[in-house]
Formats: C-alpha cells, structure tokens, sequence
C-alpha cells in the first residue's frame, strides 16, 4: 500500500507546469470511437484513468500508443467489441462516454451502469433521455445498458437539465451521438463547462457541424462520416485550482503555468474574496499569492461558470484554518463531503448540515494519518498537510492518482516537504487460529 507523507509548515514558492485535463481527456478518448482513422492528442496527462480508458478503447477496437513527445495516438478499425466490459467500466464513470460514440458509428452499444461512488448516486438518467430522443432503443439489463439503432439516429430537440443543473458526460454523451444523426440535433441545458467545449472542437477536426459552444444550447447538423484529427487538450482547470489552494494555504507565492485563467473565474474570486491575489503576468501563466490572515467567505459549488464542485474539498481545507466561520453549500453532488470526518481528525471543526458544512477556522491544524475518499478529498488532506503541525500521512493513493500527474513531485519542487511510501498492509489476526482457551478456573 502506498502512502504520501507530508511533514507541514513549508511555504510555497516558484513555478508548477498544469498538465492536461482529465475531464476533457476522456470523452475526447472516448470519441475516437467515431471515426476510422488515426488520432493525435496531444497534452493527454499520465493518469491510471487514462490507462483505463485507453484499456476500455482497446476491448471496442481502438488502438492506442503514447509517442515518446508525450501524445497519444489513437487508430479505430472497424472491429472490435460494441460491449465495454464491466471488470473496466466498473472502475471508470467517464467509460459511459462510449455509450453514444458506439450508437452513431455501429447502431449498437453495450455499456455497464457506471456504480456510484463516495461523491453521490451518480444516476445516468440524462444519458437515456438524450440517446433515446435520438431514436435509440435503450433497456437496462443485468446493470449493463443496451441501446441499439437499428435504423440509425434522427436528429432531435432534447433538454436535458435535471434536478441538479446540466450533465457535464450527459451532454458530451448526446452530442458524440447527435454528430452522425440524420439531420438536426438542438440540445437545451447543454454543460458549459470547458471540457465540452473541448470536446467540440476536437469533434469540429473530426468534420462534426456543431454550434452554440460554451453556451446551454448546443445545435449539431448530422454528417455522414468523420474522420482522425489532430487536438491539443485544454489544461487541467481542477489541477490549476488544487495549486492555487496549495499556494493560499501556506501563504506562498506560485506562478502556474499553462493554465487558463478564463476557466477559472469562480476559483479566482473566491480566492480574491478570501484576501489573496491572483494575477496574470503574461498569457497562460497564472500567479497567486497567499496573505497572512485569510478571510470567512461563503461559496456554493455550481455548474460552470460557478464554483465548480470539484475544488469544494481543497477550498474546505483552506477554510479550516481561516478565522470566522464560512458556509460551503454543495449544490452539485449534496453529499460530496466524505472529506469532513477526516479534516476533522486533523483538529479542522467542520459540521454539516444537509448539503452545507459550517467551516469554523481553527488556529491550526495537526498532522495526523488520514485517509482519501476521493481524488479530490485525497488533494484537500494533502493540502491540509502542508500546514498542519508534524508528520501527516495520506493513504489510500490509488484516489489521487486518477486525477493528478506525479502531484508529490510537482509539490516538492515548490519546497514542500512531500514524500510517498511504500508501506505494509496492515497486520490481522490469523481467522483459523483457534481462540486462546480462557483461564483455567482458579483453585478451589
Ligand atoms: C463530471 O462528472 C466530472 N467527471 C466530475 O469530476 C465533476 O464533478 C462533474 O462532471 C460535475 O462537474 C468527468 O468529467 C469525467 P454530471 P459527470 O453528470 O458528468 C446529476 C472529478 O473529480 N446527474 O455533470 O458524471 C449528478 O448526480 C470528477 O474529476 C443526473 O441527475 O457529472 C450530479 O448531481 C468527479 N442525471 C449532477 O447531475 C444524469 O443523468 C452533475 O453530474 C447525470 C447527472
């Protein structure tokens, strides 16, 4: 078992490279399916993830190789299995993004009901609507949805807003479909966020006819075929704002690189309302730097362009030590709070009520073993390490992993005292040992 070991009180300063962004990355991925041919993206980050995802795309004929630059190659034959397996779907969410590819280019799709996870029920209701509106014919059978065309997909008008906002991978999943549809596709309640973007204009190489980007209503004129492309992902928007948390926290002072301060407006004014400064010296280069006493603010986590709830859990740890008290509102994924109970270990005192936690600032937090939920709890407790007193050691790694490329590293180069671990399981009694005889009764 693998575990980062953090010893607090450093402060950050220098520079840190963003890498590309996971959840642009992967519906991108997924839409290779649409098109014989051969695509370069470039800028895809080293996550497991990605291998994942990769894995899933070889099972439905995709091929895939990462060139020494770094690029992925991708090259879809018109084979392969229309079944994602379950053994890799399970361990994914974003695998459902092969659901409408494998609709619009062989009529037929087999994809497992991506399980929930400690975020919420994460319910795919949307991705129904959306394919079934297209003409599809979906069952759900023994967990695995079952769509199939055979007369292919027509173009339709389709909302689909749910009880909680747009579906960032619902809307991506009904565009990918709606590219090769006969005729014309509005989507209302489209995401905003700028993985779809992405997403569209990695489909617009491809040869899609795709309007409304970046907006709630996205319009997409059928076309016969696509074909390979070349695409650069955009950065990775929740990476950029985990190292700007990191940079608050300890007062420091770190200029991003690569980042791209045009997806992080919420990100930067609540930083800005919470007393740091957040400049661009020259384009794609974001800098922040800490002050002294933080300020109480108040947030709600939101689809783009709000607060995205993504970084709900590395602000939280920013707040734990911000004097007053600050209200998080989750109005995205309400039970997104897994993180609470162990900030709370570390002397944080955090108490949730229904989908609000009310953040009391303590003087300072101490070092403790903590464990991660989720890949965003696991960079809060990182991040709570940074500044708590001693030694902090952060288990579960497999979390962080997903979603940050080589994160101790990049946080060592910034000075902070981060190492990672091999350590033993923990030991456990032997089962089949028979339990020691009680004491012999006393004498008589
Ligand atoms: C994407 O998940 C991201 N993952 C998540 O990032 C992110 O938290 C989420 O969007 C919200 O921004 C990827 O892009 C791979 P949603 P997604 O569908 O698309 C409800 C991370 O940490 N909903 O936008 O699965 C849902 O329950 C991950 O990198 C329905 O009700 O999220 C949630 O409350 C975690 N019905 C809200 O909508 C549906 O059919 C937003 O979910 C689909 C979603």
């Amino acid at each position: 078992m693998e575990q980062l070991v953090i010893e607090g009180g450093r402060r950050l300063e220098g520079a840190v490279t963003i890498a590309g962004s996971k959840n642009s990355a992967l519906p991108i991925l997924a839409a290779t399916l649409l098109a014989e041919g051969e695509c370069v993206l470039r800028n895809v980050p080293r996550l497991s993830d990605i291998d994942l995802m990769l894995d899933i795309l070889h099972e439905l004929g995709v091929e895939s190789t990462r060139r020494p630059d770094g690029a992925v190659v991708t090259r879809a034959g018109g084979g392969g299995s229309r079944a994602a397996p379950y053994d890799l779907v399970s361990r994914i969410r974003a695998s459902i993004c092969t659901l409408g590819p494998l609709l619009a280019r062989h009529g037929e799709a087999r994809v497992s009901l991506p399980g929930g996870c400690v975020i919420g029920v994460r319910p795919v209701d949307l991705h129904l609507k959306g394919v079934r509106a297209l003409g599809a014919e979906v069952e759900v059978e023994h967990g695995d949805i079952v769509a199939r065309a055979p007369r292919g997909l027509a173009g339709a008008e389709v909302y689909l807003g749910g009880e909680f906002g747009s579906s960032v991978t619902g809307t991506a999943n009904v565009l990918m479909a709606a590219t090769m549809a006969r005729g014309v596709t509005v989507i209302e309640s489209a995401a905003c966020e700028p993985e779809v973007t992405d997403l569209v204009r990695f489909l617009k190489a491809m040869g899609a006819r795709i309007d409304g980007e970046g907006t709630p209503t996205l319009t997409i004129q059928g076309v016969e075929r696509l074909t390979g492309c070349e695409h650069a992902v955009i950065p990775d928007r929740v990476e950029a704002g985990t190292f700007m948390f990191a940079a608050a926290i300890t007062g420091g002072d770190v200029a991003l690189h690569g980042a791209d301060l045009s997806h992080l407006r919420g990100v930067v004014d609540v930083l800005t309302r919470a007393g740091m400064r957040v400049t661009q010296p020259q384009q794609d280069v974001v800098r922040v730097r800490g002050c002294r006493v933080p300020a109480s603010v108040n947030v709600t986590t939101n689809v783009h362009p709000g607060f995205p709830t993504d970084l709900q859990a590395p602000l939280m740890a920013l707040l734990a030590i911000t004097p007053g008290i600050s209200l998080i509102t989750e109005r995205v994924y309400p039970d997104r709070f897994m993180h609470v109970a162990e900030l709370n270990r570390m002397g944080a005192n955090v108490r949730k009520q229904g989908a609000t936690a009310i953040v009391e600032g303590v003087e300072y937090l101490s070092g403790a073993p903590v464990a991660a939920s989720d890949l965003r709890a696991a960079a809060a407790l990182v991040i709570a390490g940074l500044v708590a007193r001693g030694r902090t050691e952060v288990n579960r790694l497999e979390h962080l992993d997903r979603g940050y490329d080589r994160f101790e590293e990049k946080l060592r180069a910034l000075g902070a005292d981060v190492t990672r671990h091999q350590v033993p399981l923990p030991r456990r009694r032997q089962s089949d040992q028979t339990p020691p005889s009680p004491p012999a009764a006393a004498a008589a």
